[in-house]
């Protein structure tokens, strides 16, 4: 049964249902699943959890490596089942109970997770969760199509349980680099130089009496939902483009650019959809998710090589990429988000970083998270892993949201995930603002100037010009700074 799958013949009588697999986890446990941006989530323990939760008192402290597909969260939160959820999340029903202040949220950077409950800053997980591919003679994990945290929930649970996914192709086998640092206080340096390197090993190792039980589902990813490139993200990425060919011809960059990381969402997919028409050569990739885009430069030929933690794409790619994982196997390494999010390793490699703004301040404060300054929208993620050690850290934004009722360029932002100090470059379509080497007020200037929609331009030149009459290193009229926000609030629109 299943011999190519659970290649250590003592653990297939572990194979069991999900709802027996389920009856493992007892209220108040703190629970590590395997998934990543939608990819390789465990698919079938986590329902029976929820279908337990919803006859009985049980919940869990719930971490992933970030967000989940196929309405895992949703269906856990609709059966009350998380009391607590960290590092990420992306969806709508477990965003209001977040908002309703009925989950507890632990916004976190990426790389930090298995940090902290590694040195018992976070409770210790009871049990972990994990989608493989299969189990290799030895009793270790072949991850799927996410690496995510999954690695260090395994190594560091009491119990595992392994969901062996066969809609997912052997040939993932050898995609993983599987690198855990030495533990503190005797950390050495990750030995990672570049981003097609590979530094640890193609599988999860565990000790196989740890696992308890073994679900086999055959079920896909949850594909991606970013959206085509549409008129602006198609200026934003033109933008970005002309501004890199710049770079290039004033030799501080080469054609091949430096490593790229590009976050997800469709702004990002669509910026770097427009580098298959760039004239820029033998890119690579050191991202933590790989979007459509990232496929796509790689059949152009402009992509060589992507290192990231999963991959997260539409159903046609997503069908593929795994139909042709032999194709595309050498030109992809997916690793633990501490190693593909590592900030030692964003500095050494030296990566352009494009990541995504819900809105930015003129002077180059970023927030990516909180809608209104206190309603979470996904959380951080790996942004200020990357943001704040990039060689070139650039924020893109739509110069406006809902229909132009809110401007994405504001006077002061209502929460800051990025400050000033970790944002070289802005763009949205109307335009963007080179930061470097720019003081507060030069900042401003160049913001306003290039990146604001014009039916806002006016008012945040005189928002500017008033808070310098009052003067400052960086200045401010603290009575107004909010008040496109309540006018927002009060009115419907910003204007
Ligand atoms: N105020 C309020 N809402 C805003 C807004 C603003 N200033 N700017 C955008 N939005 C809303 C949009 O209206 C849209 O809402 P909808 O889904 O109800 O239509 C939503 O935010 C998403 O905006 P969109 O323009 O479609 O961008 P996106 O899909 O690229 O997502 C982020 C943008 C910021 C939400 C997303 O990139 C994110 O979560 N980033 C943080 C994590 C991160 O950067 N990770 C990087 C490493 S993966």
């Amino acid at each position: 049964m299943y011999e190519d799958r659970i290649r250590l013949a003592r653990l297939r009588d572990k194979v069991m249902s999900a709802h027996d697999a389920a009856s493992l986890f007892e209220n108040g446990m703190t629970v590590g699943m395997s998934g990543f941006t939608r990819a390789g989530d465990c698919k079938a323990v986590p329902l029976a959890l929820a279908e337990r939760a919803r006859h009985e008192p049980l919940q869990i402290t719930l971490m992933t490596g970030a967000s989940l597909g196929n309405d895992i969260d949703k269906v856990l939160s609709e059966a009350n089942a998380i009391s607590r959820r960290m590092p990420f999340q992306s969806d709508a029903t477990l965003r209001r109970k977040i908002n309703h202040g009925e989950v507890m949220f632990l916004d976190q950077h990426l790389s930090e997770t298995v940090e902290q409950l590694r040195s018992g800053q976070l409770p210790p997980v009871d049990i972990a969760v994990i989608e493989a591919t299969a189990i290799t003679e030895t009793g270790a994990i072949i991850p799927t199509t996410s690496v995510g945290n999954s690695a260090s929930f395994a190594i560091l649970a009491r119990k595992v349980i392994v969901e062996i996914n066969l809609k997912m192709p052997l040939g993932l086998e050898g995609l993983h680099d599987i690198f855990i640092p030495t533990y503190r206080p005797y950390r050495q340096p990750i030995p990672l130089i570049s981003p097609e390197q590979r530094i640890g090993v193609p599988h999860i190792a565990i000790d196989p009496s740890k696992i308890a039980a073994i679900v086999i589902t055959e079920k896909a990813d949850s594909p991606s939902n970013v959206l085509p490139p549409d008129e602006e993200t198609n200026a934003i990425a033109g933008h970005l483009d002309e501004f890199l060919r710049h770079e290039v011809k004033s030799s501080r960059l080469s054609p091949a650019l430096q490593p790229l990381q590009s976050g997800i969402g469709t702004i990002s997919n669509a910026v770097l959809h427009g580098f298959i028409d760039s004239p820029f050569q033998k890119l690579k990739m050191y991202s933590e998710v790989l979007q459509d885009s990232a496929i796509e430069l790689i059949d152009s030929g402009k992509l060589e090589f992507a290192s990231a933690s999963s991959i997260t794409l539409s159903r046609d790619t997503y069908d593929r990429v795994l139909a042709n994982i032999e194709q595309y196997k050498p030109r992809l390494v997916l690793r633990p988000q501490e190693v593909s999010n590592h900030p030692e390793i964003t500095r050494r490699l030296g990566l352009i970083t494009i990541n995504t703004a819900l809105e930015c301040d003129i002077y180059g404060n970023i927030n990516s998270t909180h809608v209104g300054g206190t309603h979470m929208m996904n959380g951080i993620g790996g942004s200020g892993d990357f943001a704040r050690n990039a060689h070139l850290s650039v924020f893109v934004t739509k110069s406006t949201a809902r229909y132009g009722a809110i401007s994405s360029i504001v006077p002061m932002v209502t929460h800051v995930d990025h400050t000033e100090h970790d944002v070289d470059v802005i763009v949205t379509e109307h335009g963007l603002a080179d930061l470097r080497g720019l003081a507060p007020r030069e900042r401003a200037v160049q913001i306003i100037r290039h990146c604001v929609d014009p039916a806002y331009r006016p008012a945040l030149q005189d928002y500017f010009h008033e808070a310098c009459r009052h003067g400052g290193h960086t200045p401010h009229l603290l009575q107004q700074a909010f008040a496109w926000h309540t006018r927002y609030q009060q009115t419907g629109s910003m204007l």
